[in-house]
């Protein structure tokens, strides 16, 4: 980490994190942050649903909501970046506050509640995104929407035509009702109308669907099964937790979603999981507390093809993304891989 970036985390940690978080964008936005530019070998090239990336270490959804920072995403050396969650009409999210830091636990809880511009204002930042780079969008519904099912269609109608990729988000915990998508005859119809909305884009963007990482054995199952059925592309594990269990930090019992380190473990077990379900049938993308090259490579050999962070972005900075990146690929050497994939799954008979 530069000194600058360091001047710049500590900085930000003097204020309240949704203010620090705004600050971020807006220095990105200015060109204030050094950027490494993209990263790549021979070694971190991979594809996933048929999407080239230069390295599999990618951003996760709700750091640039509204699609305002492509252009420096693009250069910080991410193999692939997910924007959003959008739903159709802009919302405000919840009150504030509603994003605590942790910083004992590394760890962060966020009740946004799906604050964004809207659809359609994110659909025109996303008609300039930069012309290289993997770009996809987390797909959202309204908090006062009768037909949740009908808001991520509506979301990938408007937005789709400009991303590689989108993101059937079912497991903000902040949006009330919303997890009960993931049932096994919601989940099939709402993937349903997605799938056959996305057929009829000239791009056909790839559809992948992001799950909790509180769903019971029998639940992941049934997730399984559908994503199965409905030839899902990818499935990114996980989102944040309602789980408190272990911290430290005195906002521990802020309502809301946890991330960071203390997810982890659990994300990392339920990635194992699903890998021995599919076993190769759908990839999956790990997400949970990814802070260290290590880390990532672990998810890998969980079963994860790529990997995704955001936390670990707050407590290390932006820097942390190459070097994640260059870390990996020093991992795969000295374990005699040629390339990420071969390393996929490895060790997903180690979490049962
Ligand atoms: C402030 C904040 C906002 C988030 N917003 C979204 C979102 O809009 N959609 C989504 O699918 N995930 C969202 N997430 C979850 C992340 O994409 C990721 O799944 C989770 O934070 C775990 O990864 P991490 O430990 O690397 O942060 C958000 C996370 C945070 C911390």
């Amino acid at each position: 980490m530069s000194t600058l970036e360091k001047i710049g985390l500590w900085a930000l940690h003097k204020v309240d994190p949704e203010t620090a978080h705004g600050l971020s964008l807006r220095a990105l936005r200015m060109g204030l942050v050094p950027l490494s530019g993209p990263v790549t070998t021979t070694r971190l090239k991979t594809t996933i649903a048929n999407i080239d990336l230069p390295n599999p270490v990618g951003l996760a959804a709700g750091y640039d909501k509204n699609a305002v920072v492509l252009a420096a995403l693009g250069r910080a050396g991410f193999g692939f970046v997910e924007v959003g969650a959008a739903t159709p009409r802009p919302q405000p999210g919840n009150p504030k506050p509603r994003l605590f830091r942790l910083a004992k636990d590394h760890a962060v809880i966020n009740r946004f509640g799906f604050n964004n511009d809207g659809a359609d204002v994110i659909a025109a930042r996303l008609a300039h995104r930069p012309k290289s780079g993997v770009f996809g969008l987390n797909l959202g519904a309204n908090k006062d929407s009768a037909d949740k099912r009908h808001d991520f269609v509506n979301v990938l109608q408007t937005c789709g035509p400009q991303v590689d990729f989108v993101t059937v988000n079912v497991s903000s915990p902040n949006t009330e009702n919303l997890r009960d998508l993931q049932g096994k005859a919601e989940l099939s119809e709402l993937l349903k109308a997605v799938i056959s909305a996305r057929d009829s884009l000239a791009n056909t963007p790839a559809v992948f669907l992001k799950i909790a990482p509180d769903l019971s054995g029998a639940e992941l199952a049934d997730v399984a099964d559908v994503a199965l059925a409905q030839k899902i592309d990818a499935i990114i594990a996980t989102n944040t937790t309602l789980s408190r269990v272990g911290l430290q930090s005195a906002n521990k019992n802020q309502a809301g979603g946890l991330s960071g380190q203390p997810l982890f473990d659990r994300s990392t077990t339920v990635l194992a999981a699903l890998a021995r379900q599919l076993d190769g049938q759908i990839p999956l993308i790990g997400v949970g507390g990814v802070g260290s090259a290590t880390q990532a490579y672990t998810k890998i050999k969980a079963g994860a093809s790529a990997v995704q962070l955001y936390t670990a972005m707050a407590f290390q900075g932006i820097s942390l993304v190459p070097k994640i990146a260059r870390g990996l690929d020093e991992l795969l050497e000295k374990d005699g891989f040629d390339n990420v994939a071969q390393a996929v799954g490895i060790e997903k008979e180690d979490y049962k």
